[in-house]
C-alpha cells in the first residue's frame, strides 16, 4: 500500500580504497570540477527535500572527510566501514535504524563512487517505490548492446582469448545503479540473514538481498548519466560531463 509519510534517509558507502583508480588517495575524494567525486553523491541526495538526513560510512583509517563541506551539515553523520561494501552498507543501515527510530522508515544506499546522479531520478524512484513500499527499487539502465556469452579458446599464437560462445537476448535485461531504495529495518534484516551469500560474492548490491527474500524491487530508469566511477577511463568521462555542465551553468 502508498506510505507517502515514511521518513526517508540515505546510506552513502564510502569506506573502499579504489583499487581499481589507484592515486594518491581513495576515488571517492578526487576533484571532479567544483567539487570532489563524494561531495557530489551527497549533494544530489541532500538536494531531494523528502532526504531528512544521510549517514555517509568511512574507512576506520580515512583522513579526508573532515575537509569536505557535507561534513559539517547538520543532515549528514558518519559511520565506520568495514572490509567489504556490503558491510559498510550493514554499519550504515544501522546507524539509520537507531537514529530514525522508525519502523517505516525508507533509505536509499546510494554509492560514493557515482558522482554524476541526477537529484530529479532519484525524486523519480522515490516516487516509484512509494507506490509499493514493501517491494522497493532502484535505478537502472536498460541493456543496449548486443551481448555475447564468451568461451576461452586457444588461438594460433598458442595465447588464451575470448570467442564467442552464444549470442544471449537482451530483452528484459537491465544494469543495476544505486541509489537502491528499500525499508531500512527489512534490508538490514535480509542482509544479516544472508550473510554467507553476501561473503560468498553471490549477493552483489541491496536489490539481489531483497530478491532471495521473496521481493520484487522495481527497476527505474536513470535519464541522466548515472555509471559508477571504476577506472580511470570512467573519471575522464564524468569529468569531461562535469566540466561541460559547469560551464553551461557559468553562462
Ligand atoms: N565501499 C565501502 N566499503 C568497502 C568497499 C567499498 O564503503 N569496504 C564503497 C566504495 O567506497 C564505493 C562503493 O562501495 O563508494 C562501490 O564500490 P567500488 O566502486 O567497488 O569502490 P572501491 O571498492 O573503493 O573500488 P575497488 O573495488 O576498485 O577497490
Ligand atoms: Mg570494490
Amino acid at each position: 500500500m502508498s506510505d507517502p509519510h515514511s521518513p526517508i534517509w540515505a546510506v552513502v558507502p564510502a569506506a573502499g580504497s579504489g583499487t581499481r583508480l589507484p592515486s594518491a588517495y581513495p576515488k571517492q575524494y578526487l576533484q571532479l570540477g567544483d567539487s570532489c567525486i563524494l561531495q557530489r553523491a551527497i549533494d544530489a541526495l541532500l538536494a531531494v527535500e523528502a532526504v531528512q538526513g544521510v549517514v555517509v560510512v568511512l574507512s576506520a583509517r580515512d583522513s579526508l572527510w573532515h575537509k569536505l563541506p557535507a561534513s559539517t551539515n547538520s543532515k549528514v553523520t558518519t559511520a565506520v566501514g568495514g572490509a567489504t561494501r556490503a558491510e559498510s552498507v550493514t554499519a550504515g543501515l544501522e546507524t539509520v535504524c537507531s537514529l530514525a527510530q522508525d519502523e517505516s522508515t525508507m533509505v536509499l544506499v546510494h554509492d560514493a563512487a557515482r558522482a554524476l546522479t541526477a537529484s530529479s531520478d532519484i525524486r523519480r524512484l522515490i516516487e516509484r517505490v512509494m507506490l509499493s513500499p514493501e517491494q522497493g527499487g532502484l535505478l537502472a539502465t536498460r541493456v543496449q548492446d548486443t551481448l555475447k556469452r564468451a568461451v576461452k579458446s586457444i588461438n594460433q599464437a598458442g595465447s588464451s582469448a575470448n570467442t564467442i560462445a552464444a549470442t544471449v537476448s537482451r530483452d528484459d535485461l537491465w544494469h543495476a545503479q544505486t541509489p537502491q531504495m528499500f525499508r531500512a529495518s527489512r534490508l538490514l534484516a535480509t542482509l544479516k540473514e544472508n550473510q554467507q551469500l553476501v561473503a560468498s560474492g553471490e549477493i552483489t548490491d541491496e536489490a539481489c538481498a531483497m530478491e532471495k527474500a521473496g521481493y520484487s524491487p522495481a527497476l527505474v530508469e536513470a535519464l541522466a548519466p548515472n555509471f559508477k566511477i571504476t577506472h580511470g577511463r570512467d573519471l575522464d568521462m564524468a569529468l569531461a560531463l562535469v566540466t561541460l555542465l559547469e560551464k553551461d551553468q557559468r553562462e
